[in-house]
């Protein structure tokens, strides 16, 4: 339900200019008229829009819409600053993460935008046991294909064909160490993950994931809290396949794994940091 309180509107037109789905309609000077009711996509420009708060609409109730605090929204250069200091801090305690701040970094994911508003990601949150299930999945996939790759008779082809991995291998066994000493090298040892996927088959799945993943990731460093990307554990898991993938990481059914990230306390923060060089 979408109706307009006329008593109050002021009739500037706002939210028919801003609906992306043509909801609204006005004739200069007049009350906007709701026309098409069923195209809204909920994206809830018109009610932020209005300064009257004049629009009622069922799926924003007057309780869900509030006023921008202007004074909390970081300056730019504030913002800069967060932007420039994050750092993939692997340097991960066991110290549990407080709850208040994961579950501002979850919120943080699912405000990012989606294509044509459709919301379809989904965080799933592992911890305890469920991260060391992933870290023994990926350590293992690697070593299989490791012992492959570095076997007496595939050795010299690897040698020449795929240098990188070639090259990677003394890396894996340094992991490996590290495994076999029960730290978890894959996953940087966090103490929790987060899985961003969207159903199977919808076609923004990367977009609207990495965007929440951003989003997820620059709180968590507001909060002081690390935050690496899983791409060593993704690739495995490709191979591994979706179904498994599913079941590891608790994923909704039918869903697709576009984004992993690690959380956890880490050891001390970097008192500097220093501008990227040239590429
Ligand atoms: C797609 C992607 C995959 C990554 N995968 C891993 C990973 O598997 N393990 C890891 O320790 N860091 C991983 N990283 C972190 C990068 O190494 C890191 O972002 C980069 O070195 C820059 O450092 P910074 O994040 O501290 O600025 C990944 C980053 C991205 C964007």
């Amino acid at each position: 339900m979408i109706r307009i309180d006329i008593d109050i509107c002021k009739r500037c037109g706002r939210c028919a200019r801003v609906c992306p789905s043509a909801v609204y309609t006005q004739e200069k000077g007049e009350v906007p008229v709701v026309r098409k009711a069923k195209n809204c996509i909920q994206c809830g420009h018109c009610v932020d829009v209005c300064e009257a708060f004049a629009i009622q609409h069922s799926d924003f109730p007057a309780e869900n819409i509030h006023r921008v605090q202007k004074e909390n929204i970081p300056s730019a250069s504030s913002l800069m600053e967060l932007m420039k200091s994050r750092r993939s801090n692997r340097t991960i305690t066991p110290a549990p993460i407080p709850s208040e701040a994961l579950s501002d970094i979850i919120e943080a994911a699912y405000v990012a935008p989606t294509a044509e508003n459709s919301r379809k990601v989904k965080v799933t949150l592992l911890q305890g046991e469920d991260i060391q299930a992933v870290e023994d999945a990926t350590m293992k996939f690697f070593l299989r294909l490791a012992n492959i790759l570095m076997s007496p008779m595939v050795r010299p082809l690897t040698k020449l064909f795929l240098r990188d991995l070639y090259n990677e291998a003394a890396e894996l066994y340094r992991f490996e160490r590290k495994w076999r000493e029960g730290k978890r090298p894959c996953t940087c040892n966090g103490t929790a993950l987060l899985a961003f996927s969207t159903p199977k088959g919808y076609d923004f799945g990367w977009q609207d994931c990495n965007l929440a993943y951003q989003n997820a990731s620059l709180m968590a460093e507001a909060h002081g809290i690390s935050q690496i990307y899983m791409g060593l554990v993704q690739t495995a898991l490709k191979f591994i396949g979706r179904k498994k993938t599913e079941r590891l990481l608790h994923l909704p059914k039918n869903h697709k794994l576009y984004a992993l990230m690690a959380l956890g306390m880490p050891a001390f923060y970097y008192p500097n940091y220093s501008d990227k060089p040239k590429k």
